[in-house]
């Protein structure tokens, strides 16, 4: 048993920043943005994370034929939430009117559609029959714009998709290594606690300086994992569904860096043509990349009958998902 992707939608804001923006304010070039990332432009915006997963949540709705009242549960991923609390998901809840669902977010990074997916199976064979995935991130919210090599990277997105209980099979490979989460972080802002007496941060912080509520990432190291997670988690996911990477039509992996997709492509012998790139126009949306991918290929009709798709993301944790099913 497994999942049936009935619709899918995205919500990309409407401004457009390039490489040569940034120019302005940090010591960058469009020359080496594009040749270390592949990235040429990423959409940036104020508008708070909750009205992006509505817009996309909505198209993602109709386009399935599925009204909200029909939804029994809401999956949303997020690190860059406008609220600590209540959810993403609760607010998405309540704003289009699935007054039948429960509601929850999980946080997995840029996998956290690929470990919603996967949660959503395990509630479908449950009994759960319809679930709206969403994943919003504004991550120019936490963005350090005077960090270089992180600044250039991200964007602000949405994607959803709804899912219901399919017979064709769908397997997943989900794996996490905490011992790197000091390599790509964005730590909460202290409070001022008149109850006690504040400490350095040094003494209570285990993962070293960095500016509150924003970003930080050793490129490197996420580098390396990145690339050996990507093909693990594939190779893995394949061999749960008995196939082989070689088998797949189509991969819609994390758009972190162009480079990143190249090695995995070439360590998993596959032509690069086989993986959805649209790194190029959004840059990385953490968990929104895979479902504005899969919308992207949905509305241009790339998800045809029998095809075997595989979905893969790495990111902070630090953790990585992949996942295989059959477009029906
Ligand atoms: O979605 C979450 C997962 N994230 C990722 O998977 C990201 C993984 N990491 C990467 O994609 C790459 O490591 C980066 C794109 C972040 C950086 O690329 P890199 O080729 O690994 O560069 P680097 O960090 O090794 O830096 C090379 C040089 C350094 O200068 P020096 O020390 O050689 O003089 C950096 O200071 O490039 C410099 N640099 C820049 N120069 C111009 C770093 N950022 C920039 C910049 N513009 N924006």
């Amino acid at each position: 048993m497994g999942i049936r992707i009935l619709g899918t939608g995205s919500y990309l804001p409407e401004n457009i920043v390039t490489n040569e923006d940034y120019t302005k304010f940090v010591d960058t070039s469009d020359e080496w943005i594009v040749k270390r990332t592949g990235i040429h432009r990423r959409r940036i915006t104020e508008t708070p994370t909750f009205v992006m997963a509505e817009a996309a949540a909505r198209r993602a709705l109709e386009d399935a034929g599925v009204s909200a009242e029909e939804l029994d549960l809401i999956i949303c991923t997020t690190v860059s939430n406008d609220y600590m609390t209540p959810s993403l998901a609760c607010v998405v809840q309540g704003r289009i009117g699935a007054k039948n669902a429960i509601a929850y977010d999980i946080n997995a990074a840029c996998a956290a559609f690929v470990y919603a997916l996967d949660m959503a199976n395990m509630y479908l064979k449950n009994g759960y029959r319809k679930i709206l995935i969403v994943s919003a991130e504004s991550l120019s919210k936490i963005t350090d714009y005077t960090d270089r090599s992180t600044c250039v990277l991200f964007g602000d997105a949405a994607g959803a998709c709804v899912v219901e209980a399919s017979d064709r099979p769908f397997a997943s490979c989900l794996g996490c290594d905490g011992t790197g989460a000091h390599s790509l972080f964005a730590r909460q802002h202290r409070n001022e606690i008149p109850l006690v007496e504040l400490q350095e941060l040094a003494e209570v912080d285990q993962f070293g300086p960095a500016r509150d509520g924003a970003i930080y990432m050793d490129g490197r190291e996420v580098y390396k994992f990145a690339v050996g997670a990507m093909s693990k988690a594939l190779t893995e996911a394949c061999e749960k569904f008995g196939t082989a990477p070689a088998e797949l039509d189509l991969i819609v992996p994390h758009q972190a860096n162009i480079r990143i997709i190249q090695t995995a492509a070439k360590e998993l012998g596959l032509p690069l043509e086989r993986f959805f790139v649209n790194i190029g126009e959004y840059g990385n949306t953490s968990s929104a990349c895979i479902p504005v991918g899969l919308d992207q290929l949905n509305r241009a009709g790339k998800l045809t009958s029998g095809a075997k798709v595989g979905l893969v993301g790495f990111g902070a944790g630090l953790v990585y998902g992949g996942c295989v099913f059959e477009v029906e």
